[in-house]
């Protein structure tokens, strides 16, 4: 019927254009090279250089921009070159530095023209399983749509098994398994987890195992690693640790070591001691003068005090949510 040609004309046009802008999205960045801002990318790697410790962490992601940039040259030279799966697996307890290393690797491989955005999507359990039939692919696919460009992290990947076959979660692991495959080359997919629930999950997830070949371990902090990462904290706040509130925060944590606290590695504890501490300084330096009048070293040093208060404030709050 005439009155109905431009609509169909229309829509059939509306549908090509959907499916270029679902090709372009899909192909992302593959065979085409993006000139390389080496400038920001050794600013990023300086970056993951000044964490402190992570030292196979951070040689696997030199591995992984030198391959990177090689394979853009092969590219431009017209060689063959291998399809990238740039999908991880990051092992470890809380507090080791993983969500910050999936930052880095998001911005990384955004300039080395992995990906065309670098952003973090981070999400959990919660935020990708649904309640109903028909609930979790809906979910799921929403979630790689917001990630789509950059990284889509999934925090304690392992819980996607709990339950068995009649749980929703596998109905999920499928659909990232499709995501992988559909976005291959404009998505980077991060399982994160406890080290032996990831090993878990993996062996009894083969379709995931093959996905995502490149695992990383993240390991507990050492008491010395603690200290030096409490003092960068502090420093970058330009605060400054006394040599006795040094002294304290050091047997506070060589004493969670000792009674084996499951999360004595974890620096996001000592980012809470740190924080904790700072509050407690300015109330002693209150309350300690009236006429508040500080000298700048005053209200800069962190005392043996403050940190041991920080420090009961941060064990109370574990004991409670124990
Ligand atoms: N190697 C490091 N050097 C300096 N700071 C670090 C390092 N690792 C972690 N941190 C700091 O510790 C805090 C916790 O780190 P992060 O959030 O990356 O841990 P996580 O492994 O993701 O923990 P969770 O599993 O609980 O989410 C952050 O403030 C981060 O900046
Ligand atoms: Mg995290």
């Amino acid at each position: 019927m005439p009155s109905k040609l431009p609509e169909t004309i229309k829509s059939a046009k509306a549908l090509r254009n959907d499916k270029t802008k679902e090709k372009k999205l899909s192909k992302g960045t593959e065979n085409t090279v993006k000139e390389i801002n080496n400038e920001a990318i050794e600013e990023i790697l300086k970056e993951l250089n000044c964490l402190v410790g992570l030292q196979e962490v951070k040689a696997l992601i030199h591995e992984l921009r030198s391959f990177v940039e090689v394979r853009n040259m092969r590219i431009q030279e017209g060689l063959s070159n291998e399809s990238m799966a740039l999908h991880m697996i990051f092992k470890g307890n809380p507090g080791t530095g993983k969500t910050t290393v999936s930052r880095i690797v998001g911005r990384l491989f955004k300039e080395l023209g992995v990906l065309p955005k670098g952003h973090v999507i981070e999400v959990e359990r919660a935020d990708l399983v649904g309640e109903y039939i028909g609930h979790t692919a809906i979910r799921a696919r929403e979630q790689v749509k917001k990630a789509l460009g950059g990284v889509l992290f999934i925090d304690e990947a392992y819980s996607l098994a709990r339950g068995g076959d009649k749980d929703f979660g596998k109905e999920c692991v499928d659909c990232l398994v499709k995501s992988v495959e559909d976005f291959r080359d404009n998505l980077i997919v991060i399982l994160s987890g406890y080290k032996d629930e990831m090993d878990i999950f993996l062996r009894t997830n083969p379709g995931i195992r093959s996905r995502f070949p490149i695992q990383l371990e993240f390991p507990d902090y050492e008491t010395k690693e603690l200290l030096e990462i409490a003092e960068a904290m502090v420093k970058e706040r330009e605060y400054l640790l006394s040599g006795e509130g040094k002294l304290a925060l050091e047997r506070y944590l060589n004493e969670q070591e000792r009674i084996g606290h499951p999360h004595r590695g974890n620096a996001r504890l000592v980012r809470n001691i740190i924080e904790k501490s700072i509050r407690r300084h300015a109330v002693r330096l209150l309350s300690t003068n009236n006429e508040k009048k500080f000298s700048r070293q005053e209200l800069i040093v962190l005392e043996r005090q403050d940190i041991i208060e920080g420090c009961k404030q941060c064990c109370e709050e574990k004991e409670i949510s124990q």
